[in-house]
C-alpha cells in the first residue's frame, strides 16, 4: 500500500491542522500516532519515535512525509535532554532517511529557537546559535533533513496560535468568566496563526521545495501586545488584562530572547507570502 501524504505526530495541534486539510484536498492520508493502533484503523499508524528503528513497523510508502511529532517544549526538552533527543534527533532523522530512501520529499517542523534571540529578522542562512536543549536539537534535525539534498525542506516556525493554543485558550477561558490575566511583557512572539503556516506547508509540497524557509507573522510583539489585540478585537476588557514582568527566562531558555522575528524574502518573492500583521493572524486564528 502506498498512500499520499504521511503525517508524523497527527494527533498534535499542527499535526492534526495538517491531515485534516489533507484529507479535504483529497490526498490520501495516513498518520502516525504513539497510541497502540488497531489494525482495522488503516489510515493510523503506531509509531514511537523514541523506540529503536529496528522496531519500528514498515514504513509506509508515501510520496511525502511531514514530520511533526516532537517533543515540542522548550521545558520538556530541557528536563529530559537524553530522553527528547532520541526523539527530536535520532529517531525523526531515522524517519527522515528511511521515508526518503523510500523517495518521499520530507518536510520538518523547526523553530527560531535555532536562534538565540538576540537580533531581528534572522536570514534563513545566518548560523544557528540555540540557548535552549530544545533549540540545540531542532538545529540538528535541521541539519540531517537538509542533508536529504531536494528531498529534504525545512519550514521554520514562530507560536503557532489558534484558539486551543496555549496562551490563548486560557486567555480566552479566564476573560469570558471575567476572570484577570496576567500577560507578559518583556517575552517577544512573532504569531502565526495554523492556517497561514498550512498555506505556506501545500505550497511548499506542490512545488516540491527543498531548503529552508520560514512561516511567521511580521510582527514581533509582546505576549501584553497580543493580548492587547485580543481585547481590540472584542475578546477581552482592558482592565482584566494586569501585565507582569519575568524575573527569570522562562523554564529551558538560557536567557531571555528579545526578538523572535524571521525575515521570509524569499516565500514573499518566490510565493507571494508575506508575513501577515497580528490583526488579521488573530482573526484567522481565532474564527479556525
Ligand atoms: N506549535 C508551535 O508554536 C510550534 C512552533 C515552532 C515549531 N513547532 C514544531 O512543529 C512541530 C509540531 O508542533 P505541535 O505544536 O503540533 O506539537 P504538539 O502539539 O506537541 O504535537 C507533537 C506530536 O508529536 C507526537 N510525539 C511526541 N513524542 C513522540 C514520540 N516519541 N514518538 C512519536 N510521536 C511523538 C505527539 O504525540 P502524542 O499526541 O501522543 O503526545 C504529538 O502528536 C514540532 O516539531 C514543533 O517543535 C511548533
Amino acid at each position: 500500500m502506498r498512500c499520499d501524504v504521511l503525517v508524523a505526530g497527527g494527533e498534535g495541534l499542527i499535526g492534526r491542522a495538517l491531515v485534516r486539510r489533507a484529507r479535504r484536498s483529497g490526498a490520501r492520508v495516513v498518520y502516525t500516532s504513539r497510541r497502540s493502533v488497531a489494525d482495522a484503523a488503516p489510515d493510523v499508524m503506531a509509531l514511537d519515535l523514541a523506540a529503536p528503528p529496528a522496531t519500528w513497523r514498515s514504513l509506509l510508502a508515501a510520496a511525502t512525509v511531514m514530520i511533526a511529532a516532537a517533543v515540542s517544549t522548550l521545558a520538556g526538552c530541557a528536563a529530559a535532554p537524553s530522553a527528547s533527543g532520541r526523539v527530536n534527533v535520532d529517531g525523526t532523522l531515522a524517519l527522515a532517511r528511511m521515508a526518503a530512501e523510500r523517495g518521499a520529499y520530507v518536510l520538518f517542523l523547526s523553530s527560531n529557537q535555532v536562534f538565540d534571540g538576540r537580533l531581528p529578522r534572522r536570514c534563513r542562512y545566518d548560523a544557528r546559535c540555540p540557548i535552549s536543549e530544545y533549540g540545540r536539537q531542532k538545529a540538528l534535525g535541521e541539519k540531517g533533513t537538509l542533508a536529504l539534498g531536494a528531498q529534504g525542506c525545512v519550514l521554520r516556525l514562530t507560536k503557532v496560535i489558534d484558539r486551543a493554543t496555549v496562551p490563548l485558550q486560557g486567555w480566552l477561558g479566564d476573560l469570558a468568566a471575567g476572570r484577570p490575566v496576567a500577560p507578559v511583557r518583556d517575552l517577544t512572539v512573532a504569531p502565526v496563526a495554523v492556517g497561514f503556516v498550512l498555506d505556506v506547508i501545500e505550497r511548499l509540497i506542490a512545488t516540491r521545495a527543498s531548503g529552508l524557509y520560514h512561516a511567521l507573522g511580521a510582527e514581533g510583539v509582546s505576549y501584553e501586545t497580543l493580548a492587547l489585540a485580543l481585547a481590540d478585537a472584542g475578546h477581552a476588557r482592558r482592565d482584566l488584562l494586569c501585565p507582569r514582568t519575568l524575573t527569570a527566562p522562562p523554564a529551558g531558555l538560557a536567557a531571555i530572547p528579545r526578538y523572535t522575528s524571521l525575515e521570509m524574502d524569499e516565500e514573499s518573492r518566490c510565493f507571494g507570502f508575506a508575513p501577515p500583521t497580528l490583526a488579521p493572524t488573530l482573526e484567522l486564528a481565532l474564527t479556525a
